[in-house]
């Protein structure tokens, strides 16, 4: 088991990665626990849950809203959850975010931590204390930063997961890879295979590694104002891809990806090689590279980008691999690029 640490301003988090859902218990006070899941996560794992009341709530992205956290207030009340209660999040990227938003807000916050039982939800969605929920089809658009006192990253569970959920988790995974660490991309393509038979070695390897990095960034920019901007590389693309296409976010960000590294090169930074093993690489781990789409769609989506300001984004591009940088760029700019292109 290894453990990394995310100080945010609400306090310290504690991810352990490689430790085991069996072993939740260790990290809970003796009572007063809730546990929240969902539908799908419940049947497979409850048998590993430790006994203690479990709200379910539903599964999908059209379940993380108001009327789910009325829900679960609604049951924390009846089960006389109070200051002293601890609620734990076991699921994967929508339970973390609806679990630590409730959590966070009823009776002004309680205890919390997650089990995260996604690859997504391991490199990605619970790591940072990022909490909330969708509003009136706006994504994430209320929420609160807090951080959870633990996470447990428990590899086995990746073994129930579609391959959908995989292939979203190592879209995160490669990004990690190439903001941040040239060697890790490496390794990357050194390991395709094992990656794809899901080698729980290897693949505790890759959740280290992006929990490294991504807390790395956390720690030095909770809020956002500055480096942590570097995770959105392949995002405000990929966002205008997932809106306008319905596919999935991490199709989605695969081919945001290959467009902000062909960004890149075009504007002299990445070279034509790199970009070649980026697009290589996402191909391999079967994501898509090259989307067949309507530009005037897609621009239309990232102009309602809702982290743009002024006319201008700012845009994640790659200096090289594993160096990234973020420069504003004039939307009138990027219409051209990707009306001509
Ligand atoms: N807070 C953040 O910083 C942050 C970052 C990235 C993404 N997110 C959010 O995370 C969400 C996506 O998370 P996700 O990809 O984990 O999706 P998800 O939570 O919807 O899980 C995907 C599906 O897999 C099922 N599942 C979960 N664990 C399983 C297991 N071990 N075996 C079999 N099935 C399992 C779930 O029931 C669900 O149907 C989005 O809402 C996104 O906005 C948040
Ligand atoms: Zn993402």
């Amino acid at each position: 088991m290894h453990e990394i640490t995310v100080d945010g301003r609400s306090g310290r988090s504690r991810i352990l990665v490689g430790e085991r859902l069996a072993h939740l218990a260790r990290y809970l006070p003796d009572d007063h626990i809730i546990l929240i899941t969902d539908e799908t996560v419940g049947p497979l794992y409850q048998h590993q849950f430790p006994k203690c009341p479990t709200i379910t709530i539903g599964c999908g992205e059209g379940h993380k809203t108001l009327d789910t956290l009325a829900a679960i207030y609604d049951q924390l009340i009846a089960l006389e959850a109070d200051r002293a209660s601890f609620v734990v999040g076991i699921g994967g990227g929508i339970v973390g975010d609806v679990t630590g938003f409730a959590a966070s807000t009823y009776m002004r916050g309680l205890r919390f931590g997650f089990v995260a039982t996604t690859l997504l939800a391991q490199v990605d969605a619970t790591v940072g204390g990022k909490n909330g929920i969708n509003f009136k089809g706006y994504k994430n658009m209320v929420g609160v930063f807090n951080q959870p006192e633990f996470v447990i990253a428990d590899i086995g569970l990746l073994r129930t997961l579609p391959p959908g959920e995989i292939a979203s988790g190592l879209a995160e995974i490669v990004k990690h890879a190439c903001i941040a660490d040239s060697d890790y991309f490496s390794a990357i393509e050194n390991h395709c295979d094992a990656i794809q038979a899901l080698d729980e070695k290897v693949l505790l390897h890759l959740v280290l590694r992006s929990v490294e990095i991504k807390a790395g960034v956390v720690n030095r920019d909770e809020r956002e104002a500055g480096e942590r901007r570097k995770l959105n590389f392949g995002h405000t693309l990929g966002h205008a891809f997932e809106k306008s296409l319905g596919i999935t976010h991490g199709q989605a960000v695969s081919a945001g990806m290959v467009m902000a590294a062909r960004l890149s090169h075009h504007k002299g930074m990445l070279s034509r090689t790199e970009l070649n093993r980026i697009t290589a690489l996402l191909a391999r781990l079967g994501l898509p590279t090259d989307l067949d789409f309507d530009r005037q769609a897609v621009f239309s989506a990232l102009k309602k980008d809702k982290k743009r300001e002024q006319g201008q984004i700012h845009f994640v591009l790659l200096q090289a691999l594993g160096k990234a940088v973020v420069a504003p760029i004039a939307i009138s700019e990027l219409e051209r690029w990707l009306l001509d292109g």
